[in-house]
């Protein structure tokens, strides 16, 4: 079969056809589909009937797949699914919506923040790739900005003041801004801040992106209050909607995205509707700033 993708939007984001992702893939078709994320950054795909375990055959073709621990503030016993896939559904390991009150679900309601995955560990991650596989029908849509375009758009004085500054990412600042903040010692040891560059390069098309996340709290020689109220100018910047494109899930869509050149949040929704959305994740292979791992 021929791969073929159309752009969504004017700037960014592709649907891609001709592929199933749940068979084994020629060279070509992995060329093809790194190509597709280099140019569109998302690429969305219909009608794949992955399981875990082909979602992270699929997933090795592009990349290591980064483990879990360190991401989130539920113990083992709790986990839904295996270490080396990340859990974006809203339920309990018997398949139930969690309360309204459980502290899993408050820590969750930070993907509704606009964010770029596992910017908050210091090899932060390549790709996401997300399986719709019980999806919602009203609301629950992720939306993703592009960052190269909002890059571009910033007028050159910006683009020097920020070309060499350096953030701190941690799970602590974005779960801080939801008035989230009962974190205990453990947790704290473990969500410890990391440095990210704020501007990037891709290592392939050599284009710049900015790289934000709601896990960027500090950065690098500002005072805090200041560094804050830039960070959120800036985010504010990168997602108007020219920046935007909001996917309406259909069952066994898969999105894959590069975290290295968009962000992402997920819309609200009811709750108490089962969504099972399963992520695997391609680990990065090079840190923004030197530092220890
Ligand atoms: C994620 C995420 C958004 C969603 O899995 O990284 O942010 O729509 N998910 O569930
Ligand atoms: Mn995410």
């Amino acid at each position: 079969m021929t791969i073929t993708i159309r752009q969504i939007t004017p700037v960014f984001a592709g649907e891609v056809s001709g592929i199933d992702t749940t068979q084994p893939l020629s060279g070509e078709a992995v060329a093809a589909i790194e190509a597709g994320m280099d140019r569109y950054a998302v690429l969305v795909f219909h009608g794949q009937h992955l399981t875990d375990d082909a979602q992270r055959a699929f997933t090795r073709n592009f990349g290591t797949l980064e483990a879990s621990p360190g991401g989130h503030i539920a113990t083992a016993a709790e986990r839904r699914l295996p270490l080396d896939m990340q859990d974006a559904s809203n339920l309990d390991r018997d398949q139930r919506p969690l309360a309204r009150d459980d502290r899993r679900r408050m820590f969750n309601l930070g993907n509704r923040l606009w964010h770029s995955d596992s910017s908050y560990r210091a090899l932060p991650a390549k790709y996401s790739l997300l399986s719709g596989r019980i999806v919602v029908e009203r609301g629950g849509h992720t939306e993703f900005a592009d960052m190269r375009a909002a890059y571009d758009a910033l007028d050159d004085g910006v683009k020097a003041d920020i070309e060499d500054l350096v953030c701190e990412h941690s799970l602590m600042f974005s779960r801080g801004v939801l008035g989230f903040t009962e974190i205990s010692e453990a947790e704290r040891a473990m969500f410890r801040p990391v440095r990210q560059r704020l501007v990037r390069t891709h290592p392939v098309t050599g284009r710049k992106s900015l790289f934000l996340s709601a896990h960027a709290g500090t950065i690098v020689g500002w005072p805090v209050p200041e560094a804050r109220a830039f960070l959120r100018d800036l985010i504010e910047h990168a997602t108007q909607p020219q920046f935007v494109y909001s996917h309406k899930w259909r069952q066994w869509d898969l999105v894959i995205w590069d975290n290295r050149q968009t962000m992402h949040r997920v819309t609200r929704f009811d709750e108490t509707q089962v969504r099972d959305m399963r992520r695997t994740t391609v680990a990065g292979d090079a840190m923004t700033v030197a530092q220890a791992a």
